[in-house]
């Protein structure tokens, strides 16, 4: 591949990766308010939140310096995580096994994105990108460590509802 086109390659890698995190940013917030019944996981969802506003501005950084407009930046569909965000509205397990595919999906697309960073010779983008891996690594491997746990707490919680969880539709769901 020649280096202009490995360049755009990484250009277009980099626009979708904001809006990946764009998505992510809004999902995060929809879940944390959904999710107080399991205080430690609405923790873990603001935590990442704050991590993905960093992630947003690392990616704005690295296109500035490509000279890349955002207000041309495409929206990323991303069909299937649509699908499971949509899942993720409806039931608090679903939001734990939704955000865990999301999650790896970001690890891939930040490994890929630091590839074709070193290869235009953007070292410090190729950095800043392994920041925001680190972050989904992490991210991706709490929710791996967790999701039995939360699907514990999860139903400990049905025996015992809180009185704002009457109204949810997961709680009818189990
Ligand atoms: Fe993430």
């Amino acid at each position: 591949m020649s280096p202009q086109t490995t360049r755009q390659a990484f250009i277009t890698g980099l626009r979708d990766a904001h809006a990946m995190e764009r998505k992510s940013l809004k999902w995060l917030e929809r879940q944390a308010e959904r999710t107080g019944s399991y205080r430690q996981f609405q923790d873990r969802m603001m935590a990442h939140a704050r991590e993905t506003r960093e992630q947003i501005q690392r990616i704005d950084r690295c296109l500035s310096e490509l000279d890349q407009r955002r207000s041309i930046m495409k929206d990323l569909t991303m069909s299937m995580f649509g699908a499971a965000s949509g899942l993720a509205d409806d039931m608090f397990l679903g939001a734990a096994v939704a955000r865990s595919a999301f999650e790896h999906y970001e690890v891939a697309a930040y490994r890929s994105l630091i590839v074709l960073a070193n290869n235009c010779g953007c070292g410090d983008a190729a950095a800043r990108l392994n920041k925001s891996l680190e972050e989904e690594k992490r991210m991706a491997e709490w929710i791996d460590d967790n999701v039995e746990e939360i699907t514990r707490t999860r139903f400990a919680s049905d025996e015992r509802p809180h009185e704002d969880d009457r109204t949810r539709p997961y709680h009818h769901a189990a």
